[in-house]
């Protein structure tokens, strides 16, 4: 039996998983470096359950100092299946305001200089992210909102910036025009990564604001990100408690192919 592991990664105001039960910390080492924090393990219902603080308990590390293979490695050699990452982010659309839930399903990478593959040279490998979400687990998402009661928004772009900055305004329009609807500074490479380790990902980005590009609203800033955070972490909370309690035991396949995203992915040793 293949017993399915649930991760959960906590964004900015998300630092502990209010729910998790018979807890204890681990301290994984990854031969990819630091990850974040120790591990918090234990359950929901019959689910094990491990979570992450991405950015350390007190928010130590910036968005470009998170060290993201160790991250997703101590993640998977504690025998994580499928990863929910949670994650604030700004919107660039009226309708995705402070406050809603967006369960995106595609990625743009704008960072640069993060280590953002576990191959390279010696062992060339290429998955496909075409379908960087996976869809099985984005719909238990949704199911769980529902149960309890918390709106959210299925689909959506998100651009991934390197930060720590926040946007000009010529960014946020611009942005804004490609048609990407929210934008963050953490969840590639930890998509791509996650992908690689063949762990099925979704992320519930949590809308804190509306960037810059909003004549209505004041540029974003850290405070209004924090307050707005807070004030979503008791549903993001219950959402996950009510995801993880009805969580399948076993593994499921994943419909875009998280689970054997390595079968025929490495080009070393290959016959040509
Ligand atoms: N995280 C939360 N809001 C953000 C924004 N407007 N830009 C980048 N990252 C964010």
């Amino acid at each position: 039996m293949n017993a399915a592991v649930l991760g959960v990664i906590g964004g900015s105001g998300v630092y502990d998983l209010p729910g998790l039960e018979d807890v204890r910390e681990e301290r994984i080492a990854s031969p990819w470096g630091e990850p974040s924090d120790a591990l918090r393990i234990g359950r929901i219902g019959e689910t094990r359950v491990v979570f992450l603080p991405r950015h350390g308990r007190g928010h130590r590390l910036s968005p470009s100092g998170i060290d993201y293979r160790a991250n997703i490695d101590v993640l998977k050699r504690a025998g994580v299946t499928d990863l929910v990452s949670l994650s604030a982010c700004g919107s660039f659309r009226n309708e995705l305001h402070p406050g809603l839930f967006v369960l995106v399903d595609q990625f743009v990478d704008r960072t640069h200089g993060r280590d953002a593959s576990f191959f390279g040279n010696g062992c060339v490998a290429h998955v496909s992210l075409a379908h960087p979400v996976g869809p099985g687990l984005q719909r238990r998402i949704m199911a769980a909102a529902e149960a309890e009661e918390i709106l959210v928004h299925r689909g959506g772009t998100y651009v991934c910036m390197e930060g720590p900055q926040f946007s000009s305004l010529a960014e946020s329009k611009f942005y804004k025009a490609q048609g990407f609807d929210v934008i963050g500074m953490t969840n590639m490479p930890e998509a791509k990564l996650a992908r690689e380790a063949e762990i099925t990902y979704a992320t519930i980005a949590m809308v804190t604001d509306f960037d810059c590009w909003h004549p209505g609203h004041d540029a974003v800033d850290v405070a209004s990100v924090i307050a707005v955070a807070r004030a979503n972490a008791d549903r993001a909370a219950r959402l996950v408690a009510r995801l993880a309690r009805d969580f399948p035991a076993e593994r499921e396949d994943c419909p875009v192919g998280s689970h054997r995203a390595l079968d025929g992915a490495i080009m070393t040793g290959a016959e040509h």
